[in-house]
């Protein structure tokens, strides 16, 4: 890891008015959840069109949910890690304002930070899609493939497909912070899924500072990024945020 990026980083963090920050499943990669894209990736695995498609969710829920299962046997038994702890200590100490999150995971909240945006909405809760009732995944077998509801009908997870909207108070209050933020950190996101990733580009054209922490480049590094800090999220958020701690200390 490049000292010299860490320490820029921090100061433009330390000096910002209002930070916020982005984030996407390689936050997640160190508390054993794979990623998306990249090696080892679930979309080498799987065609996302016929996993997480809404409609191919419709057509064939027991193979979507197949997928699905294995998936929360890994994200149930999740902790977070030491770049979720780093964020949340931010926000504790008064220096970031919000989270976005395309993860579903809940590892953020889990970590302590408080103000959470769940982009792609989150695995924590499900709905029956034929009456609608509401239920928390506490109260779901997920040894029934798929699991149903007591109508009958099939839960979905909260979670956004593909086809499906983003939330509408996610979608506002993210851009509405996007134009605010002076600062905006972009941490483990491929950068590759709209509108998430138009979140950077649009603080940039207010004139925020982008700082990026991720294993490698992405559209964002040649573009919008001040800062690049390349490496394991878990080691570099929090050494950028021990020096954070330590510039308003002083
Ligand atoms: P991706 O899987 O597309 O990207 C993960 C990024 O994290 C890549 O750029 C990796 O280089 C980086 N990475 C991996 N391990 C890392 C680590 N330890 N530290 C830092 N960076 C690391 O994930 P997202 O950008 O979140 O959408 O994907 C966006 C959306 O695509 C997801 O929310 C999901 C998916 O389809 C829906 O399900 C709607």
């Amino acid at each position: 890891m490049e000292d010299n990026a860490v320490k820029r980083a921090a100061e433009i963090i330390a000096g910002g008015k209002l930070v916020i920050a982005l984030t996407g499943a390689g936050i997640s990669v160190e508390s054993g959840i794979p990623a998306f894209r990249g090696a080892q990736g679930l979309w080498e695995k799987y065609d996302p069109m016929e996993v997480a498609h809404i409609e191919s969710f419709r057509r064939n829920p027991q193979k979507v949910w197949q997928m699905l299962s294995e998936l929360y046997q890994i994200v149930l038994n999740a902790k977070p890690n030491p770049a979720h702890v780093a964020l949340a200590r931010l926000e504790q100490m008064g220096k970031l304002t919000a989270i976005i999150t395309q993860n579903v995971d809940a590892l953020h909240q889990k970590a302590g930070s408080k103000r959470v945006i769940e982009f792609h909405g989150s695995g924590e809760s499900l709905t029956c899609l034929k009456c609608g009732k509401d239920y928390s995944i506490d109260d779901v077998d997920l040894k029934q493939i798929p699991p149903t509801c007591s109508c009958g009908g099939i839960l979905k997870p909260d979670i956004v497909f593909f086809g499906e909207p983003i939330p509408p108070y996610a979608l506002e209050e993210s851009f509405a912070l996007a134009q605010k933020a002076d600062v905006v950190i972009v941490a483990g996101t491929s950068a590759q899924v709209y509108p998430a990733a138009q979140i950077p580009y649009t603080a940039k054209q207010r004139g925020a500072r982008i700082v990026e922490v991720n294993l490698e480049p992405t559209p964002l590094t040649g573009s919008v990024t001040d800062v690049f800090c390349q490496g394991k999220a878990g080691q570099i958020l929090p050494a950028i945020v021990e020096e954070v701690e330590r510039l308003i200390q002083t």
